[in-house]
């Protein structure tokens, strides 16, 4: 069952695009009710959040270590996980985890949020799949048939339509958290999460920035995009492609897109 109609929200430029989406992530992170019903607690619920790769986020990321726009002390009750991760060390340049210490962990020194990373430099990139599927669950006390919810999933997309590295034609297991799978382009290994997991996410907030993104977010959100037919296929499609199909059954889904990116969506 596919969820609430994803939200487009379309601003004039990346610097709007960013500070929308320091917006979205506030929204998705601030207390709710569920919160205000214990608001006696002796402190707010961790909040656990699923980082982008790629290098569109870099920008939200400093904007987020800036204490005039992130309070230092909110940090504290976030817990940072990784949508994927490139099989490479930590130091690599490609390295997603390497994205994120540059760009918000590294500014914010000791206030910054514990981050558990996916293990790219592991010589066998399915063990470090099932090791992370482990420490989700662990995090979260879910038993094997439940399925942990992050407060927040921020995704980017590729021309290809691929989020985190879920890629058009790759078979997916669609009974798992998190698995390693290859970059067609070149074969590169990648640790990803699943649709399930994505699906089970609170809110989602696709970040996509640039013309070259515009036929993607059209194939995935635009009036004449195809709707998806499986939402958890072990094959996962072309058309539409794989952005498409993170629609959570409960989660709020928001793209966040600027004028480039939507080029190809009719008003
Ligand atoms: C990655 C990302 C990937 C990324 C898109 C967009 O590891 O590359 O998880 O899904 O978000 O490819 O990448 P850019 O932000 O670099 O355009």
């Amino acid at each position: 069952m596919s969820g609430p109609i994803p939200r487009v929200r379309v601003f004039p430029g990346p610097e709007a695009a960013t500070e929308g989406a320091v917006e979205e992530w506030n929204r998705a992170l601030r207390s709710d009710d569920t919160d205000a019903a214990l608001a006696d607690a002796p402190r707010p619920r961790t909040r656990r959040v699923l980082f982008a790769g790629g290098t569109t986020p870099e920008r939200l990321y400093r904007r987020l270590a800036d204490p005039d726009v992130m309070p230092l002390t909110a940090w504290r009750r976030i817990e940072g996980y990784f949508g994927d991760e490139r099989c490479v060390p930590p130091d690599h340049p490609d390295s997603n985890y390497g994205l994120l210490r540059r760009s918000l962990l590294a500014p914010l020194g000791g206030d910054a949020p514990k981050v558990h990373r996916m293990h790219g430099e592991d010589p066998d990139p399915d063990a470090a799949a099932r090791a992370y599927e482990r420490v989700i669950a662990d995090a979260f006390g879910a038993t094997d048939d439940e399925t942990p919810s992050f407060d927040l999933a921020l995704l980017g997309v590729g021309p290809d339509g691929h989020t985190a590295s879920l890629f058009p034609g790759r078979s997916m297991d669609p009974e798992r958290l998190c698995v390693a799978t290859a970059r067609p382009e070149d074969g590169s290994a990648r640790i990803t999460v699943t649709l399930r997991l994505l699906d089970a996410a609170r809110s989602i907030l696709f970040f996509v920035l640039g013309a070259s993104k515009a036929d993607a977010v059209a194939r995935c959100v635009g009036p004449d995009a195809t709707p998806p037919r499986d939402l958890r296929p072990t094959t996962l499609p072309h058309d539409p492609p794989p952005a498409a199909l993170v629609r959570p059954a409960h989660g709020r889904v928001v793209w966040l897109l600027d004028q480039a990116a939507a080029r190809d969506l009719r008003a």
